[in-house]
């Protein structure tokens, strides 16, 4: 029988890391990742690579034409929440014009698509949210992830969305950090830190997100599906979490209001996500936040 082919796009990106390393673990799949720029992974084994800007269409229709993927998984975006404040053209051109193109392809080839979305979709005042509760997005990067999602809800061939909420994880050459890294950075250099104790989420284990994109994948699952970790806390609780785990001093951990910090985008106070539907239905089960820092911790010490 053949092999059932994947395609991921930002395949340097966290999740795309994780997703290699978690296909490359089940060889009945065939892997094509795709990425802008060179590979950054140094084991490129067990899997092809293929440039691949989702901001050209030519570029986008060319791969998947001759990939001709089972399914894809697009990851591929941009995540800077602030950068995407203040560049709302790039932000559009990768988050909602890409995303166009990225459909287009899959409905014309009849791809199921598996598409990546934000919890900043909502507006923070009623979270933990489910799948169906109403969006309304307070940032820039909230609102056209917003349109990306009605992009692809207006798909012809097979879709899911998964919506996702505050990604930690390590991987390698990454383009951008995120809190448990940076927490442990700052503390371990005795750094005085501020973290707002205004926002709630459930932060999520790359490796997790990885795993719930691959069941809808192996499933063929369609229609959205909130995938996070399982334990809700503030950031605040989330960085003494990180102090706790390393044994780092928690009295530089200064709490702090959204207002204080002064960022460029809006950030909803209390998202983080229920996820009943993707437990029942795709047997989705992430770890706890204590056993995500200890698998970090357990890569942290493998480099
Ligand atoms: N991280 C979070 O906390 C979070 C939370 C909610 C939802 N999400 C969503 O989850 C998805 C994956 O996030 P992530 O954390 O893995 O993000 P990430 O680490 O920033 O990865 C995104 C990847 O996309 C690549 N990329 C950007 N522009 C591209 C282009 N024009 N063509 C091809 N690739 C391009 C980036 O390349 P470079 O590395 O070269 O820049 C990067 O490797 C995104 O859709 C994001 O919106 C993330």
């Amino acid at each position: 029988m053949a092999k059932k082919r994947i395609l991921i796009t930002g395949s340097n990106g966290l999740l795309g890391q994780k997703l290699i390393l978690g296909y490359k673990a089940n060889p009945i799949f065939e892997l094509i990742a795709t990425s802008r720029g060179q590979n950054r992974m140094r084991n490129a084994s067990g899997y092809r690579y293929r440039e691949m800007d989702i901001a050209n269409r030519d570029s986008v229709f060319q791969v998947l034409a001759e990939e001709k993927p089972d399914a894809i998984i697009h990851t591929a975006a941009m995540t800077n929440v602030d950068a995407c404040e203040l560049d709302h053209e790039g932000c559009d051109l990768l988050n909602a014009t890409a995303v166009q193109y990225v459909v287009d392809a899959c409905n014309q080839l009849n791809i199921h698509l598996i598409h990546l979305s934000t919890d900043f979709i909502f507006d923070g005042l009623d979270g933990p949210y489910r799948e169906d509760d109403t969006p309304n997005p307070l940032s820039y990067y909230g609102l056209t992830k917003l349109k990306a999602e009605q992009i692809v809800m207006q798909a012809t061939c097979p879709w899911a969305i998964v919506r996702t909420v505050l990604v930690i994880g390590i991987t390698e050459g990454m383009s951008r950090s995120n809190i448990v890294l940076w927490a442990k950075g700052a503390l371990e250099k005795g750094e005085t830190i501020n973290v707002v104790n205004d926002q709630f989420r459930t932060p999520t284990l790359a490796e997790d997100l990885a795993e719930g994109c691959m069941l809808i994948a192996d499933k063929g699952a369609t229609g959205i599906y909130n995938i996070s970790g399982k334990d809700f806390m503030s950031m605040y609780e989330l960085v003494q979490h990180v102090a706790e785990y390393w044994h780092l001093d928690k009295s530089l951990i200064k709490p702090s209001t959204s207002d204080n910090l002064g960022q460029p985008a809006k950030r909803p106070p209390i998202t983080g996500f229920q996820l009943k539907k993707a437990m029942d239905e795709l047997g989705f089960n992430p770890r706890t936040f204590k056993e995500a820092l200890a698998l970090i911790d357990s890569q942290i010490s493998e480099n």
